[in-house]
């Protein structure tokens, strides 16, 4: 039925570019569960749902037309038809990403969402990596490889702080800084991707570059 491998972490922690990079490398599918929050966000921006009024979000789970291409090498995000990648990772979508993420409606079905495409794409692909929060804990616990990618704060702003603002001087660290480790505590209050489940492996990247993060999760997947 394919391999299935679970990684959660932080914002920053690499856990987006080593998932892609693992499955192109084994030649499996790719599901990015945090893009899944960003189009749920997006649909109801879209729609003038108001994010406070927690069961018409809920709803929206199964309302919407949310199509996810798994290719590592091209995934892709679609709504209807429309390809909404670049509208989900706005600052607009992630400041208020987490309102919708703890929204303790939503989760189940987006869980549940995660665990069926999770099945599919292992059978249809020969496995897959799913990345997010709570993959290793909610959605899959019972995955082949299940591991917790980590970084000190300071190597998280530094990376976020270069693909949001371009550099990582101390304006483009302090505009990180609200962007991400105000969401991650947000965040962490629903799900516990700041500690590892049992089981779970702790992969801590700050002092390793992007090829040796790679390379560390194919050895785990590997051995
Ligand atoms: O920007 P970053 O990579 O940190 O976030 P993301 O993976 O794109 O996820 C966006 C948001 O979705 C997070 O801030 C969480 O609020 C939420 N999320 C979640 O609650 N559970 C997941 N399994 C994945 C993401």
């Amino acid at each position: 039925n394919g391999i299935r491998v679970a990684i959660d972490g932080p914002s920053g922690s690499g856990k987006s570019s080593v998932s892609k990079k693992v499955a192109a490398h084994l030649g499996i599918g790719y599901l990015d569960t945090g893009a899944m929050y960003r189009a749920l966000t997006w649909y109801c921006l879209d729609r003038g749902i108001d994010l406070d009024d927690l069961g018409v979000v809920a709803d929206a789970v199964t309302a919407m037309p949310l199509e996810m291409g798994t290719d590592p090498s091209a995934p892709s995000i679609s709504m209807g038809g429309t390809r909404i990648d670049a509208d989900i990772r706005t600052t607009r979508i992630a400041e208020v990403v987490s309102k919708v993420a703890t929204n303790l409606q939503v989760r189940p079905k987006l869980q549940q969402r995660q665990r069926e495409l999770m099945a599919q794409i292992a059978a249809d692909q020969g496995g897959v990596v799913a990345e997010g929060r709570d993959i290793t804990t909610v959605v899959a616990p019972d995955a082949d490889v299940r591991i917790l990618m980590v970084a000190s704060e300071a190597a998280r702003l530094a990376r976020r702080s270069k693909e949001l603002h371009g550099g990582a001087d101390d304006a483009a660290i302090a505009a990180t800084r609200t962007q991400i480790v105000d969401r991650d505590k947000a965040d962490s209050t629903v799900s516990s991707f700041m500690s590892a489940a049992d089981g779970v492996v702790t992969l801590d990247t700050s002092d390793l570059t992007f090829q040796q993060s790679v390379e560390a999760v194919l050895t785990l997947v590997e051995r």
